[in-house]
């Protein structure tokens, strides 16, 4: 167990193949337990001002080569499309990025499936097109660490000029790491091949590093695309930052009215979810949650679905299970590990609470989604149309994501039973979008290309 939770034991530095000392540590460090932290969103108004604010910002962000090292706070830096436009990269550079990062999250809309209540109209005016230039994160161990590191961050921003800080949002959960419907969160990430870092179990095999890394060989055996020149793109990777209010009352409210018990309630919430609040799969406890299994990280993710193929414990519809199907058996063909996702999402607004109704929803709890790949624009738009916003792919024609989904009435949920199975109608969007962007998360190098200019 010891081993599970000490990095520094599962680190062997003679497996590591990536160059550490330029990717920017937020891509392979996982967020601390407990955690706080804070996103800001900045615009860009002076080319200079902008290039001079990154040049001395990128000293403040650590790399990954001492990834294993007990950090109190770390800083991650990503730019959009118009971010570099306004930083007047030059236009080769520009016109080599995917279409979708060069179009921006909201005019990606139809793709995304970002319709109706969820539609960019409806956004923050920090997501707005062409507003969010430069995403600034922090993550913190604690409250003291966070407020040196951001006064840091804010000093090199108040010495600046030229760039306007748009937005800031302070996040943070507690050491079980619970999100806002009161489930435990990021327990399943991907195991990074090069990366000198162990698997966990359940980990499986190493997925290529190139999947995450710009200029890796991905699983197909090549690099995916990279942007020109090399400097800029490689050690790089893509983010997508989606940001959701969390309607926690209407959640609690769904499965009150469909249980008869509080023992009922958790048991729905765990069908809809995959895992018991304390993070215990289904599939391996599946009448009742299990705290200590929940908080094993040797054993809350060692399980794939061989002993479930009809969704008798784990339904094909929960969240996790549509997200990651692991091995189960799909109708619409997919390969798997090319979806893999880095989560570095975060939580805000009030610690969660069975006695919150939909009266209780004022929109100040949600998620910042936060995915890293070098395929994120294809991934996110991939699950968008079809993983969250479809059933086809496991046999429930428009049944959505019963978490992240835009529902439509009857909002159904379908739970295999024996004899028959049991759908439930009345889904509601529990998680509503707010706004996001697609982002580039340069290398350190690459920031100081930027930052000085090197073009020229
Ligand atoms: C915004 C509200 C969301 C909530 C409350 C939520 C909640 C959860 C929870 C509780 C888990 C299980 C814990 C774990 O395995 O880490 C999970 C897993 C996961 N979620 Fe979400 N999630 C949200 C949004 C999303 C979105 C928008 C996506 C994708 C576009 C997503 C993708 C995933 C993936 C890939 C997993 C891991 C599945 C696995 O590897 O087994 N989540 N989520």
């Amino acid at each position: 167990m010891a081993f599970l939770t000490d990095l520094t034991a599962r680190f062997k530095r003679e497996h590591v193949t990536l160059a550490l000392d330029d990717i920017q540590a937020l891509i392979l460090r996982s967020r601390p337990e407990p955690y706080v932290g804070l996103h800001a969103m900045l615009h860009i108004d002076d080319a200079e001002g902008g290039r001079d604010l990154i040049r001395r910002m990128a000293e403040h962000i650590p790399s990954a080569a001492g990834w294993t090292d007990d950090r109190e706070a770390w800083m991650g830096m990503a730019l959009s499309f118009q971010g570099l436009k306004a930083l007047e990269v030059p236009q080769a550079s520009l016109d080599s990025f995917p279409l979708p990062f060069q179009q921006g999250m909201a005019q990606r809309s139809e793709q995304l499936r970002d319709v109706g209540s969820n539609a960019p109209e409806h956004w923050d005016p920090a997501f707005q097109p062409g507003t969010c230039h430069l995403a600034l994160t922090i993550y913190a161990r604690d409250q003291a660490a966070l407020d040196v590191a951001k006064a840091k961050a804010m000093d090199e921003l108040g010495r600046s000029h030229g760039v306007t800080l748009v937005a800031q949002h302070a996040f943070g959960a507690d050491a079980d790491a619970k999100n806002p419907f009161g489930f435990r969160d990021s327990i399943s990430q991907p195991s990074i091949a090069g990366s000198g870092i162990a698997p966990t179990p359940g980990q499986e095999r190493a997925i290529a590093a190139g999947e995450f890394i710009l200029g890796e060989n991905s699983e197909t055996g090549a690099p995916v695309a990279m942007p020109d020149p090399t400097e800029l793109g490689r050690n790089g990777s893509f983010v997508v930052l989606r940001k959701y209010q969390s309607q926690v009352g209407a959640f609690n409210d769904f499965i009150r009215n469909q249980a008869s018990s509080e023992a009922d309630e958790e048991l729905l919430a765990a069908k809809m979810v995959g895992r018991w609040r304390s993070g215990a799969p289904l599939v391996m406890s599946p009448d009742h949650d299990d705290a200590t299994l929940g908080a094993d990280p040797g054993r809350n993710n060692d399980f794939d679905f061989s002993k479930d193929p009809r969704g008798l414990l784990c339904p094909h519809a929960a969240h996790m299970r549509r997200l990651n199907p692991r091995d189960s058996q799909l109708t619409i063909l997919t390969d798997i590990n090319i979806h893999r996702i880095i989560r570095r999402s975060s939580t805000f607004g009030p610690k969660w609470q069975r006695s919150l109704t939909a009266q209780d929803d004022k929109g100040d709890s949600g998620i910042f989604f936060i995915f890293i790949s070098a395929r994120a624009y294809d991934t996110i738009e991939f699950f968008q149309q079809e993983w969250i916003n479809r059933g086809n792919f496991i046999d429930l024609g428009e049944e959505r994501d019963p978490l992240v989904g835009l529902q439509e009435p009857p909002g159904s949920f379908t739970i295999p039973e024996t004899p028959v199975r049991r759908r439930i109608d009345g889904v509601n969007t529990f998680n509503r979008l707010r706004g996001g962007e697609y982002l580039f998360m340069p290398s350190l190098s690459a920031l100081r290309w930027i930052g000085n200019a090197d073009w020229r």
